[in-house]
């Protein structure tokens, strides 16, 4: 599989990573099995996959935990391990983000939860170093930690090797510029689907001048745009797709006329429509790394299948014009 550079940091890592958020198993993907996950990781390393994303936010550190497991028998320097920080429930300092499993969660990027945290997530994984430390999300009032200080944190922590790289997710285009007026950044990552292309429309241009490598998640948003939610799924309370726009009844039948239009493509391509989409999110750009995201094998299989297609170009502009048309999505 094509490999691409994380930042300047001379780490390569694999077009399709693995991300292990549904693998948490907390409220809002509902509880999993362990040895499936397990099996769904050790076949993404098998088939080429060096790059796996997680967080403490992810089941409260069990899919640190879990990937820890996974990796412990590949050697170390065969595999990337990405993790996060500023996700914080052991006090009150902080900003609210959201309440989940009987825990008030808060955003706290100072050096002090930083710190933290990373020992915890050194803890979970059982290794020595993390590669890659994402910001997970940015400060926010009342508790606005100085990107200096943030900064600062991540700086020492990659000094003194207990990080490669660095990273920050879920940020505008003022808190890149702040980042990178304190020094250099790795990895933006942010969502990344045909129903929401925004974000990396308005930071791949500063990705390219910064030699920053961009990380688009949710490239399937959560199932829908494998066709697999139709319109009589119903979505519990909890359920973490009740958080889009895009699962209401309204748009999801638009997202399936597209879907269904696309059947020819599929035949032309050999492949199913999560193949399909995942082929369209790797033409974004050379330089995107796409987070995969599930918790079996087969979607782990699926993400690579998708990834070796090569759509041509005339299919990708039909595609392009049908999104836009159907959903009114600026591609
Ligand atoms: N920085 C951030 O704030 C942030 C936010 C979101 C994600 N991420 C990272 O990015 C990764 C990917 O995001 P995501 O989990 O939202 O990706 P996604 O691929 O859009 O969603 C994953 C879920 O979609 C379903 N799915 C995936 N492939 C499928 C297939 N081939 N056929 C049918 N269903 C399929 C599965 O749902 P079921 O398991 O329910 O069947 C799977 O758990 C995450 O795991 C995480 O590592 C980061």
């Amino acid at each position: 599989m094509k490999k691409i550079e994380i930042g300047t940091s001379g780490m390569m890592a694999s077009q399709i990573a693995m991300g292990t958020w549904s693998m948490g198993g907390d409220i809002q993907w509902g509880a999993q099995d362990e040895a499936i996950s397990l099996k769904a990781i050790r076949t993404a390393v098998e088939e080429g996959i060096n790059l796996i994303d997680t967080a403490p936010a992810y089941g409260f550190g069990y899919s640190e935990r879990l990937v820890g497991k996974a990796i412990r028998e590949i050697p170390r320097d065969q595999i990337l391990i990405q993790t996060k920080c500023g996700f914080w429930w052991k006090d009150d300092e902080g900003a609210l983000l959201i309440e989940r499993d009987g825990r008030v969660c808060r955003r706290n990027l100072s050096r002090r939860a930083i710190m933290d945290g990373v020992k915890d997530s050194i803890q979970n994984l059982d290794v020595d170093y993390i590669d890659i430390l994402v910001t997970h999300h940015q400060a926010r009032e009342p508790f606005l930690t100085p990107v200096s200080e943030t900064y600062g944190a991540l700086e020492e922590l990659k000094k003194e090797g207990t990080i490669r790289a660095i990273g920050i997710s879920n940020c505008n285009m003022a808190e890149i510029e702040d980042y990178l007026s304190c020094g250099t950044i790795d990895v933006i990552q942010e969502h990344f689907n045909m129903l929401e292309p925004e974000t990396a429309n308005e930071f791949l241009p500063v990705c390219e001048k910064n030699q920053i490598t961009f990380q688009g998640f949710s490239v399937l948003k959560q199932g829908l745009l494998t066709g697999k939610y139709g319109m009589d799924y119903q979505l519990s309370a909890e359920n973490v797709r009740n958080r889009s726009h895009w699962f209401q009844l309204e748009n999801r039948k638009k997202i399936l006329e597209m879907l269904d239009g696309w059947k020819p493509f599929c035949e032309k391509y050999d492949c199913n429509l999560a193949h399909l989409v995942v082929a369209w999110s790797a033409k974004k750009s050379p330089r995107m790394i796409l987070l995969g995201g599930g918790r079996k094998e087969q979607h782990v299989r699926d993400y690579l299948r998708g990834g070796a297609i090569a759509l041509e170009e005339q299919d990708y502009e039909k595609m392009n014009q049908d999104i836009v048309q159907a959903l009114g999505v600026p591609v």
